[in-house]
């Protein structure tokens, strides 16, 4: 029996030391070197090649490196009945909630700004915005949006989180589903895409969306490169309905040498590094889910297939 680790471009011995240090029994390999397709009962990957998955006869549950799973759903050659799972880790969630204090810090703060005037040799103060006469908007309030939207209220943001469903957050003002879009987005001008990937999604930062935030608005998209619709983004940019945005994600990764956002001074631009998953601080769950699924029990942190999270 064995569990494997599929994450092509990423050294992941680090990964196989961490499970090792867990229980220096379990069998683990690291794809593509894989003794015998018919000991494999559990994948680990992170953006797998499509097909992979499907050539291990006995794979009884697979699981995302990350928090997000949409590169798993979106193989249709991954058998159905295999359940899936993710990760979910306090570490997660601090490092995201770092990385959206960053990007609300300063672009209130107008940090941008104060770099491009340090390269000019240029001492001239900028008005800022106070916390409190900021509206935060938080689309998808799971395991990562939740607790975020929690600490931007906290920290006096006036704060409100849109969902599918409806949930209630204390200090959050909460809007759900389509009927409430429109009176989410009215009252928010920084927007924070932290929503699952799913058919619905897909496309859901767009213009009608940038029209109808308070301007200028700002996104902070820490969720999937395919939730915007990068023209659209642009096109709100040049009109000044938007001030800017930082961008963590995109539809096309390493962004392409010629993407217009590289010279967009407003356009803050990470490598898809807001939260990562640190295999010593997950290793512990993946292997309880492993020998839970060799034991016939559910995995833990299971993904629904028909909502897409
Ligand atoms: C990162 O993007 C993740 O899904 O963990």
């Amino acid at each position: 029996m064995s569990l494997l680790l599929i994450a092509p471009n990423r050294d992941m011995r680090r990964w196989k030391n961490a499970l090792l240090n867990v229980d220096s029994n379990l069998d683990v390999e690291i794809w593509p070197n894989v003794g015998n397709n018919q000991r494999v009962q559990f994948a680990v990957t992170w953006r797998h090649p499509k097909h992979v998955l499907a050539r291990y006869p006995n794979l009884k549950a697979i699981s995302s490196l990350g928090a997000g799973v949409n590169h798993i759903l979106e193989d249709e050659t991954v058998p159905e009945k295999i359940p899936l799972c993710r990760v979910v880790s306090p570490s997660l969630t601090r490092q995201m909630k770092e990385y959206v204090f960053a990007a609300v810090l300063n672009h209130q703060r107008n940090w941008l700004t104060y770099h491009r005037q340090k390269k000019q040799g240029l001492w001239q103060e900028h008005h800022h915005t106070a916390a409190r006469d900021i509206s935060i908007g938080v689309m998808g309030l799971g395991a990562l949006g939740k607790p975020i939207a929690t600490a931007l209220a906290t920290f006096g943001y006036q704060t409100a989180g849109w969902a599918r469903s409806g949930k209630k957050i204390d200090g959050v003002q909460t809007f759900s589903g389509a009927d409430e879009l429109d009176n989410f987005l009215g009252r928010t001008s920084i927007l924070v895409c932290l929503l699952p990937l799913t058919d619905e999604t897909k496309g859901i930062l767009d213009l009608d969306v940038f029209k109808k935030l308070q301007h200028p608005g700002y996104l902070i998209n820490v969720a999937r490169g395919d939730h915007l619709v990068e023209e659209d983004l642009i096109y709100a940019l040049d009109k000044n309905w938007m001030a800017g945005a930082c961008l963590d994600v995109f539809s096309e990764e390493p962004l392409p040498e010629k993407h217009p956002f590289w010279n967009r001074p407003n356009v803050m631009i990470t490598p898809h590094i807001s939260s990562i998953t640190q295999p010593d601080e997950v290793a512990e769950q993946i292997a309880d889910n492993y020998k839970r699924v060799l034991s016939g029990i559910e995995p833990e942190h299971m993904v629904d297939r028909t909502k897409g999270y």
